[in-house]
């Protein structure tokens, strides 16, 4: 699992980076935390008194010490990738690392340490998007291995989920649709919930279509956890659909819904609608077996949730799908496209020890993510919703799933 550090450098000892690799050394006193740094990791740097991120950075030799080099012993050989300044003090409301926010800068005395994969991708997206800002005007050409770099550290949608971004390396790739699979009370719901609710709290607007639960229902839930979606709901950040009265037969007293009978090409224009009115970021479908149960044709269904998907994509949004196992069934989704359509899916189970229940998560596929192909242990939180446990890895049978 890789880490996120960031450095921060005094302004009279800054170098502009070189585009090639470089060894860079710390103080005796952060030896430390430079010998947890690890290949691959990647590094911010941050330089005082201009108090801008300067620098993006990943680690291509681990951690070595330099008797030669009393100053800075402690060495670490990086790779810098070609990025343009952003000013540190707009960006510091969102930082959650920066706990002080009046005296943000408190947080930027030490030379390295450790800091939140979401917070991490935050900086990160920043000094990127600069750069293809630099780049649109010069119409610079990528070298090879600039690109390569780039491909390395693909842009990330956070899910604000502790533990999880850890072991998605800051999220899910952005701009990709995620399926999320498990039985009944695996916390799929909640899950969906906290993406987009950690989307709407950092800019990037959400729509829930919500086919099994009505959204009353979702409200209260979500208020349990101390999440207020009504408050968003009026702020224009987020929408809900209400597809659970329809397709039970009741009228709904929702302001966004689908009208019965709706039709495959009402529910596509009707998440164009919204998408297009809030301009959404991220986006929620749960669940898609509920969508298919007023189709009769399973290559209808099919072919309906390949539109929904190229909809989601050419509108830029990170959505989640989710769907359930069928027990006896090889697959991880009910009409078996889900898996194909999906960058990413996550399974979420309950299993039993002894007389105990427990839950887990297991990534199985991620894009363009290094991830450990285990089942970490996970938590339901009575306040902060879904808690992975990315240092808990759990073993089981097949015997011992419960759902
Ligand atoms: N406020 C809460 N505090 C703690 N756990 C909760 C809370 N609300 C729900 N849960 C747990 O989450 C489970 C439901 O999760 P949910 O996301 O609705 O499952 P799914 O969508 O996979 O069916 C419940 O069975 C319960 O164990
Ligand atoms: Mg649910």
């Amino acid at each position: 699992m890789a880490r996120y550090w960031l450095r921060v450098v005094d302004y009279d000892e800054y170098k502009p980076v070189k585009s090639t690799g470089e060894v860079i050394g710390f103080q005796d006193r952060w030896g430390d935390s430079v010998k947890r740094i690890k290949e691959n990791d990647q590094i911010i740097t941050y330089v005082t008194r201009i108090s801008e991120f300067t620098g993006l950075s990943i680690v291509t030799g681990g951690y070595r010490f330099d008797k030669k080099d009393p100053a800075h012993p402690h060495k670490i050989k990086v790779e810098h990738l070609d990025v343009s300044p952003v000013p540190a003090k707009p960006l510091i409301p969102q930082l959650t690392f920066v706990t002080n926010k009046k005296r943000w800068y408190v947080h930027f005395n030490k030379s390295i340490y450790e800091i939140p994969a979401h917070d991490f991708e935050k900086v990160k997206r920043e000094l990127l998007d600069r750069r293809r800002g630099k780049e649109a005007g010069e119409k610079k050409a990528d070298e090879g291995r600039t690109r390569k770099l780039k491909e390395e550290i693909s842009l990330r949608a956070p899910t604000g989920i502790q533990g999880l971004d850890d072991i998605l390396e800051g999220g899910f790739p952005i701009n990709s649709t995620i399926l999320i699979t498990g039985g009944p009370g695996a916390g799929k719901t909640i899950l969906c919930l906290q993406f987009l609710l950690y989307g709407v709290e950092h800019g990037e607007p959400g729509v829930f279509i919500s086919m099994d639960e009505r959204p009353d229902d979702l409200r209260k839930e979500a208020l349990k956890f101390g999440w207020d979606l009504t408050k968003y709901e009026e702020e224009g950040k987020l929408v809900i659909v209400d597809v659970s009265y329809p397709r039970s037969g009741l009228p709904s007293k929702e302001k966004y819904q689908l009208e019965m009978p709706f039709t495959l090409d009402m529910i596509v224009r009707k998440v164009y609608e919204v998408i297009s009115e809030i301009g959404a970021k991220r986006v929620i479908i749960d669940s898609l077996p509920a969508f298919g149960l007023h189709f009769e044709d399973e290559a209808e269904v099919r072919i309906a949730i390949h539109r929904l998907n190229n909809l989601l994509l050419s509108s830029g949004c990170t959505s989640i799908i989710t769907s359930e196992i069928i027990p006896g069934n090889e697959g991880v989704s009910r009409f078996g496209v889900e898996e194909f359509i999906a960058r990413g899916i996550i399974l979420m189970e309950i299993y039993r020890e002894g007389k105990e229940f427990h839950r887990a998560m297991t990534v199985l596929k991620m894009r363009e993510t290094n991830y450990e192909l285990r089942r970490f242990g996970f938590k339901i939180d009575p306040k902060q919703g879904i808690v992975v446990l990315p240092h808990k890895v759990v073993f089981f049978d097949e015997a011992s799933r419960f759902i």
